[in-house]
C-alpha cells in the first residue's frame, strides 16, 4: 500500500505521553505517517519525510478511532414502540430482550450479517474503528452458534453471551438452562469467541449462576467480561474483579467496597452512558471511579433496547455533562480505556508500530467532541491504514 503522511494537524491525540503532553499525549502542529496497515511515523509537521500521498489537515485533529469495546448488534427485529412507551412513562425491565429473542431466531444468516456490516459502517463514520460485539439473542445452541460465526467474519472482538437472559422455554428451569449455556452451547460457540459474558443481575442470572458461566468459558480459553450492577447493587462488580475479568460493564450502582475491589484489581469500568440516557436512570459516578483510581472505559452498549445509540462522540459528551469526566479523560476512556477493556494494545493510542485506525476531525483540538455536542465533527476515518469513512 502506498505510504499516507497527514500534516499541519493542530492537535494530535497519541495517548502516549512519551511522544507528547499530558496524559493524551497531545502533539501541537504534527504529522504522521501510515504505511500499510500501521502508524510508521509521528513528529513536527515541518519534519515529516516524503510520502506516496499527503493529506494537509489545515489545523484539524487527529485522534486514535474509537474503540467501542460493548456493543449488541447480532439482533434482528425493532423495539421502537418499546422506547416510545418508556419515554411515555414506562420502567425499563430486562424482559424486553425476549422481544429480540424471538426475531433474531427467526431472521435468516444473510440478515443478520446485513444489519451487523450496516452497524459497522453507522460506527465507521462516527469514528470508531473497533467494535466488540455479543451475540444473546438467539439463546438456542444454533442460534447462538450461528450469530457468531457471522461476527468472526467481520470483527476480531466477539463475545459469547449465552447467559444474557434465561430463555422464555427454560423459565421454569433455570438450571437447566444454565447447563445448556455451560455445556453444549458453550462447546458449539467457543471455537467462534474470544470472549464470555453474562448478565449478572436480579431477573436475569445470579453470582452463583454468573460464576459457573464464567468458569466455564475460562476453561475453554475465553477472556471474561461481566454485565453488571446495571439496574440496581449486586454480585456482579465483585464477581468480576475477584475472577479477574477483562471488563465488569455498566457499574451504575457501586457500594464504596464495589469501587474499592476496582481499585485494587486488574478489572476495567466500563460505564455505558447511551443506557441511563436512553432508560432515564441516573448516570454512573465516573467520578468517583477515576478518584480511586480505576480504569474506566467508555462505549454504546448499542443495543435495541436499552441504548440503541451507535455513536461514541455522543456517549462522550454525555460522560463529560453527566459524569464528571473531564473532556480529555473521557476521551482517553473512549479509545485507550476501551482498548485496556479488551486487552489490547494494539490499538487505542498513536505511536509508531500500533494500527493505523484514526480519525481526522473538523476541529482544531479533540475537546469539541464535548464542547460541540450532537454536532459531526469526524470528517476522516482509517482501519487498518484504510479510509473507512
Ligand atoms: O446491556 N443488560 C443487558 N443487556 C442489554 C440490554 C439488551 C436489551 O434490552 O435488548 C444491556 O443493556
Ligand atoms: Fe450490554
Amino acid at each position: 500500500m502506498p505510504s499516507i503522511a497527514i500534516t499541519h494537524i493542530n492537535t494530535l491525540v497519541t495517548n502516549d505521553p512519551s511522544l507528547g503532553s499530558g496524559p493524551l499525549g497531545r502533539i501541537r502542529d504534527a504529522a504522521l505517517v501510515v504505511e500499510d496497515d500501521r502508524v510508521a511515523w509521528i513528529g513536527a509537521s515541518s519534519r515529516a519525510p516524503a510520502t506516496d500521498s499527503h493529506i494537509d489537515a489545515a489545523g484539524r485533529s487527529v485522534i486514535p478511532g474509537f474503540v467501542d469495546s460493548h456493543a449488541h448488534l447480532l439482533f434482528a427485529g425493532d423495539r421502537t414502540a418499546e422506547f416510545h412507551a418508556r419515554m411515555s412513562g414506562r420502567p425499563y425491565e430486562a424482559g424486553g430482550i425476549a422481544t429480540t429473542v424471538a426475531a433474531t431466531r427467526a431472521a435468516t444468516d444473510a440478515e443478520l450479517a446485513r444489519r451487523l456490516a450496516h452497524f459497522r459502517h453507522e460506527m465507521a463514520r462516527q469514528g470508531t474503528t473497533t467494535v466488540e460485539t455479543k451475540s444473546g439473542y438467539g439463546l438456542t445452541v444454533e442460534d447462538e452458534a450461528r450469530a457468531l460465526r457471522i461476527a468472526v467474519r467481520q470483527l476480531t472482538e466477539v463475545t459469547f453471551l449465552g447467559a444474557h437472559i434465561v430463555p422464555p422455554e427454560y423459565r421454569d428451569d433455570p438450571a437447566a438452562y444454565v447447563d445448556l449455556v455451560t455445556g453444549p452451547m458453550l462447546d458449539a460457540c467457543a471455537p467462534h469467541a474470544r470472549w464470555i459474558d453474562v448478565f449478572c443481575e436480579r431477573g436475569a442470572f445470579d453470582a452463583e449462576q454468573a460464576r459457573a458461566v464464567l468458569l466455564a468459558g475460562r476453561a475453554r480459553g475465553l477472556g471474561l467480561r461481566v454485565h453488571a450492577n446495571q439496574l440496581g447493587p449486586g454480585p456482579g462488580v465483585a464477581l468480576a474483579v475477584e475472577l479477574g475479568a477483562r471488563s465488569a460493564d455498566h457499574c451504575t450502582h457501586l457500594t464504596d467496597a464495589d469501587v474499592a475491589a476496582l481499585a485494587d484489581g486488574t478489572t476495567v469500568a466500563t460505564l455505558l452512558p447511551g443506557c441511563e440516557f436512553s432508560t432515564r436512570a441516573p448516570y454512573p459516578d465516573a467520578r468517583r471511579l477515576l478518584d480511586a483510581g480505576v480504569v474506566v472505559a467508555l462505549a454504546t452498549d448499542c443495543n435495541p433496547g436499552s441504548s440503541f445509540t451507535s455513536s461514541m462522540p455522543f456517549c462522550l459528551a454525555v460522560a463529560v455533562r453527566e459524569m464528571g469526566m473531564t473532556p480529555d479523560e473521557a476521551l482517553w476512556s473512549s479509545t485507550a480505556g476501551g482498548a485496556a477493556a479488551l486487552d489490547r494494545t494494539d490499538i487505542g493510542r498513536l505511536a509508531p508500530g500500533t494500527r493505523a485506525d484514526l480519525a481526522l476531525l473538523a476541529a482544531p483540538d479533540p475537546v469539541h467532541l464535548a464542547y460541540r455536542p450532537g454536532v459531526p465533527l469526524v470528517s476522516a476515518v482509517w482501519q487498518d491504514g484504510t479510509r473507512v469513512a
